[in-house]
């Protein structure tokens, strides 16, 4: 059975672009299957970084086919500057790049919207990368939505267009006076014919792929804590970055699904607001931050760093019924005197066997930690797990006891070479 998901377990930066890397040598297809330009994921291939916010991280190998799911939302600008990049460096697209053409379009409207809502939220801003996500969804569930097949057809675009913007006009207001719905059109149709050869049927093109028994990998953005259902609302992203998004952003059944991978931190981290009950306010959040350069890649924002968090990853796993665990950032706690692990939860002295939904109570809770030695070893060119120091194996065996599931990746830096499979 073909397809390998792999998904963030907690919110977001898990490092799963590496992860997906790192995999990615045995696949023949990767695919992307919700969020859009919010996404910021980073991969090192020997001296150069690559950063990717839209195009799967797979593109870095030749011959693999790289697919766009019908769940992702694209931004027009951003898809062509970064196609113009990776062409730079070298890197083909024809005959392997595939966008659905049912994924929904993210426009200016949709970006502008995204600044303004967060304006107006005021000290109820969720911190958004404002790339136009919560906009471009909401237009997608309300039908006024573009999608990439609209880009072929200038009547039919036009048609579309001239609702989206009747139906924006008292929210818009003045900032629609520079903009001509003539323009637009033909704009967008011009990108459109940039774009034809890759915009294709591709619930069909993947579930074939799968009837050949073809071995694909499915990419996931954002991370189970910021999904739209199961996160920490109103704090979330605006798509399911839980495992159904994985079939609901292509077409594939759950049949298909042979393995599904869940990418957790060694610690924890958090962009933008909300609850965050392991958060640490001190030298040692500074240290994490600083030694795992936590800031992100989309926005540059410093990121909020706290203790691994079992109650959490739990219900992560719960929901996504991981197979197995990569734990990324291992390295970066070596110098730590001790480590702590959050085993549960108490709200007002009684003990929670639950992640509480309502985030007005996560904001309350009182974490209980384990305490663990920690290990001064630089372990970042280590290539077996027996060879790891004792307490950093203790660390893992601690995490794997308390989630029930194997770690069976262990990452410790950037470079694809620094990944310790069990
Ligand atoms: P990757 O794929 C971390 C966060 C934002 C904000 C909330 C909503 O790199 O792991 P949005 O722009 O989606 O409407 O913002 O979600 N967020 C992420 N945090 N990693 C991401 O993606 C994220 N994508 C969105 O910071 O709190
Ligand atoms: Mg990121």
């Amino acid at each position: 059975m073909p397809v390998t998901v792999v998904l963030g377990a907690l919110w977001g930066d898990e490092a799963k672009a590496k992860i997906v890397d790192a995999l990615a040598e045995n696949m023949d297809a990767i695919v992307r299957f919700q969020g859009g330009c919010n996404a910021g994921h980073t991969v090192v291939h020997g001296d150069t970084t690559y950063k990717f916010h839209i195009i799967p991280v797979g593109i870095l190998y030749p011959d693999m086919i790289c697919i766009i799911g019908n769940g992702v939302v694209i931004n027009l600008e951003r898809l062509l500057e970064e196609i113009q990049d990776v062409e730079s460096k070298g890197i083909y697209l024809a005959d392997r790049f595939f966008i659905s053409s049912q994924a929904h379009i993210t426009l200016p409207i949709q970006t502008y919207l995204d600044e303004l809502g967060e304006k107006l939220s005021g000290n109820q801003a969720i911190g958004t990368t404002k790339s136009g996500i919560g906009p471009t969804y909401s237009d997608k569930a309300a039908r006024l939505g573009l999608r990439m097949g609209d880009l072929l057809d200038k009547e039919y675009l036009k048609y579309r267009l001239s609702n989206l913007i009747n139906n924006k006009k008292d929210l818009l207001g003045s900032w629609l006076e520079n903009i001509s719905l003539e323009d637009s059109v033909e704009m967008l149709y011009e990108i459109g014919i940039q774009l034809k050869s890759f915009i294709s049927n591709t619930p069909y093109m993947i579930n074939n792929m799968i009837k050949e028994n073809k071995d694909i990998l499915f990419e996931g953005a954002q991370g189970t804590l910021l999904d739209i259902d199961f996160g920490t609302y109103p704090f979330v992203t605006s798509s399911n970055s839980t495992i159904g998004g994985a079939l609901i952003g292509t077409g594939i059944n759950p049949r298909s699904i042979h393995k599904i991978i869940g990418v957790m931190k060694a610690y924890f981290t958090r962009v933008g607001n909300g609850p965050f009950p392991t958060e640490l306010h001190d030298e040692i959040g500074e240290y994490i931050r600083e030694k795992g350069h936590e800031y992100g890649t989309t926005t540059g924002r410093p990121r909020r760093c706290g203790w691994f968090d079992a109650v959490a990853a739990r219900f992560s796993a719960m929901l996504n019924g991981f197979d197995e665990i990569a734990l990324t950032l291992l390295d970066v706690y070596s110098g730590l005197d001790t480590i702590e692990i959050c085993t549960g939860y108490t709200l007002g002295g009684l003990e929670m066997d639950e992640y509480p939904v309502d985030t007005r109570l996560l904001q309350k809770v009182q974490p209980s930690y384990i305490s663990l030695p920690g290990w001064k070893e630089d372990i970042s060119s280590v290539k077996n797990f027996d060879d790891l120091p004792e307490n950093a194996r203790d660390f893992i065996r601690t995490i794997e006891d308390l989630l029930g599931i194997p770690i069976k990746i262990i990452s410790v830096g950037a470079k694809r070479s620094q990944t310790i499979f069990r």
